[in-house]
C-alpha cells in the first residue's frame, strides 16, 4: 500500500492532520471536504469564530502575517499539510517550514509567496513565462504613477495595491484628474501599506472566466493537470457578484485558455487546485491573475460538478485521483451583508429555498458590513441562463436582518 493511499482516524496518534491559514467560506468547504475523508481538521483565522472555525477539529485565532506567531502555532499542531487559504501570510515563514520538512505547504511555499504579490505573479506571468497580458507598470510614488501612466500605460489605467485582494483599493483611472485620488485609495486599501501600485492598461475584454485547473496524482503516481469546464462572472468594483458555469467559448480561445493555464500552474508546481484568471476577447486570451487554491467564482461548482472545487482541493493535497468533469450548468449569486451589525439574522430563507433547483449558502460570518459577502445563492437550470436568473431570484429573497 503506498503511503498516499492512507488516512488515519482524526484526534488519534494516526491522524492526517490538515491546518488551514485562512478559514473563510472557501476555507469552510475544503474543511468540510476534508472531513468527510476523515482528516482532521485545524482552522486558523484572524478573528474569533470565523465560518472555517466552526467546522473544524480545532480552531485558533493569531496573526496570521507574524511569522513567529504562525511557527509557534505549527509546532503545537504538527500538521502534514498547510493550506493557505489566504494572501496575508508570513510566506517566508512558510518556506522555512517546507525546508525544514516540518509540513507539506499547499501547494508549494514558493506557489503562495509569488501570488501573494502582484509583483511577483505578474512579472513570472509576462517576463518569465511570456504570457499576454495587459501592459503593466509598477510605482512607489505619485509622481512615478503619473510618469507610468503618461508613458507605458498611456491614458485609461487600473490602479492597484500590489498587495490586496478582492478589488480592495483599486481604482480605474479614466482621466488625468483622477489620478491623485486613485493613488490615495489605492495606499488605503494595500494589505500591507507597502504604497507600491501596479498600474495596468484595461483590457476591453468581451468576457472573463476562471480557468480552474486542478494538479492531482495519477494512479501510476504522476501529476495530471485536469481541467474544469470555463466559468464566467461578473465583478463589480473588483469584487465577485455571480459566476457560473460553463461559460460558452471559441474553440481557439478555451484552447489558449487551458495553454496558459498549464503554463502557469507548471510553473507554480504541486498537488491542489488553481483559480487562473483571464480575460477574452474573441480568439484572444490574456492572463491576469492565479490563486493557488480554490476560487471564489467557483463556488458554483458546488451544484455544477460532482466533485465541487473544494472536493477536488481535498482529493489533490492528499494525493488521491479526482474527476474535474461538469454535471450539469449551474450558477452562483453572491449575497451581501447590507447592514453594519453583528449577529444579523436572514429572513426570506423558505421563499429563496422555493425556486426551483436552487440551493443556499449561508457562511456565518459573525459581523456582517454592507458589501461583505455573507452568504450564495445556487442554482441549476437546462443551461447557463436559467441557472443564472434563478440564483439571482433566490438571492434576492434573503433578507438580512438586525434581531
Ligand atoms: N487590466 C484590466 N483590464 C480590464 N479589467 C480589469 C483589469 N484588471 C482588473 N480588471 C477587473 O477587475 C477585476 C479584479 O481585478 P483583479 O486583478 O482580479 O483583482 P483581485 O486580486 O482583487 O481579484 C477583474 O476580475 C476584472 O473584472
Ligand atoms: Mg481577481
Amino acid at each position: 500500500m503506498n503511503k498516499r493511499s492512507v488516512i488515519g482516524t482524526p484526534l488519534s496518534p494516526s491522524a492526517t492532520k490538515v491546518m488551514l491559514l485562512g478559514s473563510g467560506e472557501l476555507g469552510k468547504e475544503v474543511i468540510i471536504a476534508l472531513q468527510r475523508l476523515g482528516v482532521e481538521t485545524i482552522a486558523v483565522d484572524r478573528y474569533a469564530k470565523a465560518p472555517g472555525h466552526q467546522v473544524a477539529h480545532r480552531a485558533h485565532v493569531i496573526n496570521m502575517a507574524d511569522g513567529q506567531v504562525l511557527r509557534a502555532l505549527i509546532e503545537q499542531e504538527r500538521p502534514d499539510i498547510i493550506v493557505p487559504e489566504i494572501e496575508a501570510i508570513a510566506t517566508d515563514m512558510l518556506v522555512e517550514v517546507e525546508q525544514l520538512g516540518i509540513a507539506k505547504v499547499i501547494p508549494t511555499a514558493r506557489a503562495a509567496k509569488l501570488t501573494m504579490n502582484r509583483e511577483g505573479i505578474r512579472c513570472l506571468a509576462a517576463e518569465t513565462l511570456g504570457l499576454p497580458t495587459s501592459p503593466y507598470a509598477f510605482a512607489n510614488s505619485l509622481d512615478e504613477l503619473r510618469a507610468a501612466i503618461n508613458g507605458k500605460i498611456g491614458c485609461l489605467g487600473i490602479v492597484k495595491p500590489v498587495m490586496s485582494s478582492s478589488g480592495k483599493g483599486q481604482s480605474r483611472i479614466d482621466h488625468a484628474g483622477e489620478v491623485e485620488a486613485a493613488w490615495s485609495y489605492a495606499a488605503s486599501g494595500s494589505r500591507v501599506n507597502q504604497g507600491r501600485v501596479i498600474v495596468e492598461g484595461v483590457i476591453h475584454f468581451d468576457y472573463e472566466i476562471t480557468q480552474l485547473t486542478v494538479r492531482a496524482l495519477d494512479v501510476d503516481g504522476t501529476v495530471k493537470t485536469h481541467f474544469c469546464e470555463p466559468i464566467g462572472h461578473v465583478q463589480v468594483h473588483g469584487d465577485y457578484v455571480e459566476s457560473w458555469q460553463p461559460q460558452a467559448m471559441s474553440s481557439v480561445a478555451l484552447e489558449r485558455a487551458r495553454e496558459i493555464a498549464r503554463k502557469i500552474t507548471d510553473n507554480l508546481g504541486g498537488l491542489g487546485s488553481f483559480g487562473v484568471e483571464l480575460f477574452i476577447k474573441g480568439d484572444e486570451v490574456w492572463f491576469s491573475e492565479v490563486s493557488p487554491r480554490p476560487h471564489d467564482t467557483g463556488m458554483v461548482t458546488m451544484c455544477s460538478q460532482k466533485q465541487n472545487e473544494f472536493d477536488l482541493h481535498a482529493r489533490a493535497i492528499l494525493g488521491l485521483p479526482v474527476d474535474a468533469s461538469l454535471q450539469a450548468p449551474g450558477a452562483s449569486a453572491v449575497i451581501y451583508g447590507q447592514l453594519e451589525a453583528q449577529g444579523i439574522a436572514f429572513a426570506g430563507i423558505a421563499e429563496a429555498l422555493s425556486v426551483p433547483q436552487s440551493d443556499l449558502r449561508l457562511f456565518g460570518k459573525p459581523e456582517s458590513f454592507k458589501r461583505r459577502r455573507m452568504g450564495v445563492a445556487l442554482a441549476n437550470g437546462v443551461n447557463t441562463d436559467e441557472a443564472r436568473s434563478r440564483a439571482k431570484l433566490a438571492a434576492s429573497r434573503v433578507i438580512p436582518i438586525k434581531e
